[in-house]
């Protein structure tokens, strides 16, 4: 077990730096990359939103993420903690720890949304198997079935609210039973058997799909810069995108790092895993549009690309049933590698705050996380006319699931993505930073110039912006 405290208990970590970068590439790769990262590119015009996109993951993201890392890895305890104990070795206040309390606040409220949509891939993985029983091996999907037909499957879903509800427990209790196995025995086996299994389905899929379907039309979508389209709601479209892709501000990367062991270098580390996840990003993209693109059907469809589009397009394709089960066999497993680290940031601290064992902790964050995710289930159904948040102009119109998802996404990640960049940037101890970061010469420096000024001013915009919008 590497990292071990003062006095305390020997703490859990990664058995192997493969482990970590795993993990970590896990936690990152996940619904936001598949079902995210190819609406929004849909939705804000293609190409200039992905070089927009991916550049603010190199300048914003990235030094945020080496940011919270670094933080873990110094402070070897849950987020708040870690925060704190930084903070402290620096003089600073302890109330810095706040930073992370938020993370581990916002860490729960989006597991428990999460797992809803996790449910709703679950449901279609049960659609893809049964259809293959019905239209055999090498058809198309749903065949003889009108595309409204499949189409209707997501509102019919969503009208389902007792079938919406048990999807999101199922998931949610697969991503208890691999927290409560622990870092090295659960959240480091998923990682690493099911990342090489969902790399894999990825790389058959997108060559699939490239061949039969419209591949130098997708090229061109996503690949051809056109400026004019580079609007200002565009630009913080694609770095709150980077934000929840890579996994910031939610104190999850604090809490990963913190299980890290001292050989491992941080910089180069940080950019293989923000390298990955924009990677399948864009591979996801390179998978989905040939065959949306094939089907004739249009690419903005938002959310409903993955859910309603792709399967209208499996329709034709030969193999079209195989190829949706295994689609979302593979969204589920990037799905399950993040929900688990949405729910390891609140265990650890649980943990370590009640003094209480890895699985009583993982049991009552997980039931807390069932109580909202239920309320979310029924947002689209019975509760559909609720607005918890009605009193705020902002979430004025959303219902449960949507306001957790704005408050998440417009409030809790970039504060504590700007509280995060502020305390290393500016309050933290230079000589600690500078001995956990792995990064000499220029790249230090412009990593301390990007973390100090360009990524709290760019984030402190997205605030604004978003909450005004
Ligand atoms: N990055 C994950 C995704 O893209 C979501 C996530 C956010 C996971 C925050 C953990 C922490 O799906």
């Amino acid at each position: 077990v590497m990292g071990a405290t003062d006095g305390a208990a020997p703490r859990e970590g990664w058995s192997s730096r493969t482990a970590f970068i795993l993990a970590a590439i896990g936690s990152a790769v996940g619904l936001g990359n598949l079902w995210r990262f190819p609406a929004e590119a849909g939705e804000n015009g293609g190409g200039a939103f992905v070089l927009f996109y991916i550049l603010c993951v190199a300048l914003i993201g990235l030094p945020v993420l080496l940011s919270e890392t670094l933080i873990g890895r110094h402070g070897q305890a849950s987020a708040p903690e870690s925060v704190r104990r930084v903070a402290l070795e620096s003089g600073a206040s302890k109330h810095w720890s706040v930073l992370a309390g938020m993370g581990v606040t916002a860490a729960f409220l989006i597991l428990s949304f999460y797992c809803v949509v996790g449910g709703w891939v679950l449901y279609y993985i049960g659609v893809f198997v049964s259809d293959l029983f019905q239209t055999g091996l090498t058809g198309g999907a749903f065949q003889g079935r009108p595309a409204s037909d499949i189409e209707s499957l997501l509102p019919s879903l969503f009208g389902n609210g007792g079938l919406m509800v048990g999807l999101d427990f199922a998931f949610l209790a697969v991503t208890l039973y691999f927290v409560a196995r622990g870092v090295s025995g659960g959240i480091e086996w998923v990682a690493t058997w099911l990342m090489p299994a969902f790399f894999a389905l990825l790389i058959l899929i997108t060559i699939y799909g490239f061949a039969t379907g419209a591949a130098s039309e997708t090229v061109a979508y996503l690949f051809t810069f056109d400026f004019s389209k580079l609007t200002p709601e565009v630009m913080l479209a694609a770095v709150g995108q980077a934000f929840f892709s890579l996994s910031l501000g939610v104190a999850g990367m604090i809490t990963y790092g913190a299980y890290a062991g001292k050989d491992v270098n941080l910089g180069k580390t940080s950019g293989i895993i923000a390298s990955a996840d924009t990677a399948v990003a864009l591979i996801a993209g390179l998978c989905i549009f040939p065959i949306v693109f094939a089907a004739g059907l249009s690419v903005s469809a938002g959310p409903g690309l993955m859910f309603q589009s792709l399967p209208v397009a499996f329709q034709n394709m030969p193999f079209g049933s195989l190829i949706g089960v295994a689609f979302f066999v593979m969204v589920a497993f990037a799905a399950l590698t993040s929900s688990v680290a949405l729910l390891e940031v609140p265990t650890a601290w649980t943990m370590e705050r009640f003094a209480i064992g890895r699985m009583p902790s993982a049991i009552i964050v997980a039931i807390g996380a069932a109580i909202l995710g239920a309320l979310s289930a029924l947002s689209f159904n019975e509760m559909a006319d609720f607005r918890p948040l009605g009193f705020i102009p902002t979430f004025a119109e959303a219902n449960f699931f949507d306001a957790l998802d704005g408050v998440t996404a417009k409030l809790f990640m970039p504060i504590g993505a700007i509280l995060t960049c502020v305390f290393v940037g500016w309050i933290a101890d230079t000589r600690l930073i500078d001995s956990e970061n792995g990064l000499d010469g220029a790249l230090h420096k412009l990593w301390r110039f990007l973390v100090r000024f360009l990524c709290p001013l760019a984030l402190i915009a997205i605030l604004v912006v978003g909450l005004s919008s």
